[in-house]
């Protein structure tokens, strides 16, 4: 029986995938299949919260309870963040949108040239996360990943700072076990005071522990 110590309280969960369209039938995305972030939206949710879920396309069921909001672009996700995420008493990135996109989109297929390499130019996409840690209220919690492939620790450190958040789920992706489209993860989670080292277990037992931590957090806060 899960504590529902987040009962009243709101919590905006962003989960899986961005795509950037460079034509009508294709584009450019990642691996998350969105099973981080829904574990994380499931955990809130069994706790007592109000969830907003903010979701790009995967194809896993919505955690029922959850309000669903369907983004499809960085540029999409950080309307919907800019949105929500001022009625959240804690938010929750765990979204991994793509930092750049294709500079235009072709209204038609593209064809190919004959022979020809194609050149793609792509753009940066703002960063959502940033975003949102420089709006932040101090009653409010965010939450932020950090997927690595190497010197993870650091990296994940200056993600923290760098986007202004109070708490990071840092998982290096080259683990058998972690990260991208599988139903484990390894992480560790740091805050600026503290550093946790987990080990390989399901994303829903890691979704509550993130859920619980943030909850401290946010007690702290509003103490
Ligand atoms: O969906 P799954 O298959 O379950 O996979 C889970 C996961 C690997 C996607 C998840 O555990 C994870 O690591 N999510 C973050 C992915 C990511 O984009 O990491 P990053 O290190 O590139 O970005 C750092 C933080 O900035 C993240 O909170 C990210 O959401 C955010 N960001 C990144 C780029 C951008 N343009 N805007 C952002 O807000």
């Amino acid at each position: 029986m899960c504590k529902m110590i987040l009962t009243g309280r709101t919590v905006v969960v962003t989960a899986g995938p961005t795509r950037e369209r460079l034509d009508p039938v294709r584009y450019i995305s990642n691996f998350s299949s969105g099973k981080m972030g829904y574990s994380i939206a499931k955990a809130a949710l069994d706790m007592g919260a109000r969830v907003i879920l903010i979701s790009g396309p995967v194809s896993i069921p919505v955690p029922e309870g959850a309000e669903k909001v369907d983004i499809e672009s960085t540029l999409d996700l950080l309307d919907a963040a800019l949105k929500f995420a001022p009625e959240a008493d804690i938010v929750i990135q765990s979204a991994a949108p793509a930092d750049y996109r294709p500079e235009s989109v072709s209204p038609v297929k593209m064809k190919k040239k004959g022979g020809d390499d194609m050149v793609i130019r792509l753009v940066e996409n703002p960063d959502v996360a940033a975003t949102i840690g420089k709006n932040k209220r101090d009653d409010q919690v965010f939450v932020v990943f950090a997927a690595e492939t190497n010197d993870v620790i650091d990296n994940a450190k200056g993600k923290l700072m760098k986007k202004n958040a109070d708490m990071i789920v840092a998982n290096d992706v080259t683990k058998p076990g972690a990260g991208f489209n599988v139903d484990t993860n390894i992480a560790t989670i740091m805050t600026m005071e503290e550093r946790f080292d987990y080990p390989l277990m399901s994303k829903t037992e890691l979704a509550g522990i993130i859920v619980e931590k943030a909850f401290e957090l946010l007690k702290g806060k509003n103490a």
